[in-house]
């Protein structure tokens, strides 16, 4: 098979492990994640050309020295050459993600790692070009959004996947077969919390452009839709925030902390509860990232804590931390030799260019993808978004959301429920689960789309209302954010 050509987009933390503050890069991705693996998968043969796209040519050099630093010195037998869009004596210029997309071949893939409300237009423009796209969680911050990168990509037919890595810890894909023998959902609850530095990695955006909840909580989000997968599903949202420390660093408002508190909905209709806590305010701890889910069905539970793995150890100038070698694996082998092929990190990245080199050679199908139910597939990430959206919603208007669904599915229709993973008999009727609409409870009037009810609609289609209260704005900008 003819190597794969990638596209980076966004030279930061998660791509290059580049980070330029006091801090630096988070002490469980300091070499970043992404061109690493395309490093070694070009080792490996399946990546071919890699371009990388920022918006600062003028970081480039810096960039680069990065890369030599936290990968070409470390690891042997890695070709780390790259082109890089835009050239080095260019300030700064927004939209050379067109210009490196341009340089593409219909079939390569992009890799898309940009602060969360360039998303959409990014991905958008590499489907328009016929590349295959990998973005970034959160996909897109709206259901108007997903609807527009959907069509895209339909239209091209090109693969899109969201990179939520979590899917290939062992633990967390354990977590989600097993869920599947014990009955209907029943509550979900997940906290993932990381230190205050990681407000200075993101201070561009942080509060200004998007949330906490868009950053961390989509995580567990997406883990528990594709656990529970089409037999269950959003259909009211509380959020409630913490505040204090990000107002206080950054000089204007951010939550701290946010918790959104979801009702879901069983086939069998019968409900289940979930709470998605998410913070940028921990204080330093034994490890970045304190993480970890509780899933019960109505008959049995699993728990994870994905923070502590049973492996820890301590240096004089760190003192005692929590290592994950199940995410990134950075310690070169005993040859000086990279040794992170199976870490899920690495994983997340291999799978989807693996897919897409597939794809291009005809030995596997977007359907059979799909069926397959591995990689977060952006056609089956429609619950995720509308979750996150409703969250930001309900923060800025003070009141709950409710998550609209085609109208023409009954909950309590005459097919059997099947438990959690949707194994079995029956099987819910197509779109069930598909949510189309969001609308702010008890907005009565204050909106040009107060309806009937006295709520507000925000719909799929780009029919957007304002809700009242917070200011919230329609679904082409979350509520309280771009204004
Ligand atoms: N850092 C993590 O641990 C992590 C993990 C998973 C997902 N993410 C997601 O990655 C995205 C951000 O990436 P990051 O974490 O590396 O953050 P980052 O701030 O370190 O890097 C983002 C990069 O995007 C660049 N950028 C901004 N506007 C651009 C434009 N118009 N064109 C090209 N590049 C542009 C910035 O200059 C910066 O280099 C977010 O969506 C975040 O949710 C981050």
């Amino acid at each position: 098979m003819a190597p794969l050509g990638v596209c980076i987009v966004g030279a930061g933390e998660y791509t290059v492990g580049y980070v330029p503050t006091a801090h630096g890069a988070a002490s469980d991705k300091p070499a970043g994640v992404v061109a690493l693996s395309c490093f070694e998968l070009r080792r490996q043969g399946l990546v071919g050309r890699i371009v990388l796209c920022d918006m600062y040519g003028s970081r480039m050099r810096e960039v680069r020295a990065t890369i030599r630093r936290k990968i070409a010195d470390v690891y042997d037998g890695l070709d780390t050459s790259l082109e890089c869009f835009p050239e080095d004596h260019v300030e700064q210029e927004p939209t050379a993600y067109l210009r490196a997309l341009d340089s593409m071949a219909p079939g390569d893939a992009a890799i898309i790692f940009v602060p969360d409300h360039l998303h959409a237009p990014i991905a958008i423009a590499a489907a328009q070009r016929r590349l295959h796209v990998l973005v970034a969680k959160p996909a897109v911050q709206t259901l108007d959004e997903h609807a527009r990168l959907l069509e895209a990509v339909a239209k091209a037919g090109v693969l899109a996947c969201v990179e939520f890595h979590k899917r290939w810890d062992p633990m967390y894909s354990d977590a989600r077969n097993r869920a599947a023998q014990l009955g209907p959902f029943s509550h979900f609850a997940a906290h993932m919390t990381q230190p205050k530095q990681q407000l200075d990695t993101f201070k561009a955006w942080a509060g200004l452009r998007s949330d906490i909840s868009y950053y961390l909580n989509s995580h567990h989000i997406d883990l528990h839709c594709w656990m529970v997968g089409p037999n269950s599903r959003p259909e009211r949202v509380v959020a409630m925030a913490a505040t204090g420390v990000a107002e206080r660093k950054l000089g204007r408002p951010c939550e701290d902390t946010i918790s959104l508190m979801v009702q879901w909905r069983n086939v069998d209709g019968s409900l289940g509860t979930a709470l998605y806590t998410a913070s940028w305010v921990a204080a330093k701890g034994d490890c970045h990232t304190q993480q970890g889910f509780l899933y019960m069905g109505q008959g049995g539970e699993l728990r994870v804590d994905q923070a502590h793995r049973g492996y820890s150890g301590a240096t004089d100038e760190g003192g005692y931390a929590s290592y994950n070698p199940l995410y990134m694996r950075y310690t070169p082998d005993a040859n000086g030799r990279f040794a992170g092929q199976g870490g899920y990190g690495f994983v997340s990245i291999a799978r989807f260019l693996d897919a897409a080199s597939r794809l291009n050679h005809g030995s596997v199908g977007l359907e059979q993808l799909r069926r397959e139910g591995e990689l977060a597939m952006l056609v089956d990430s429609l619950r995720v978004t509308a979750i996150l959206h409703a969250g930001r919603l309900s923060l800025d208007s003070g009141a709950p959301v409710r998550i609209l669904y085609d109208g023409t599915a009954d909950p309590s229709g005459s097919w059997t429920s099947v438990g959690a993973a949707g194994k079995g008999a029956g099987s819910p009727p197509s779109g069930w689960a598909s949510a189309i609409a969001l609308q702010v409870e008890g907005c009565g009037g204050a909106g040009p789309g107060g309806n009937a009810d006295g709520a507000t609609a925000v719909s799929g289609d780009g029919n957007n209302a304002a809700a009242g209260g917070g200011g919230a704005a329609g679904a082409d900008a979350p509520a309280g954010f771009a204004n």
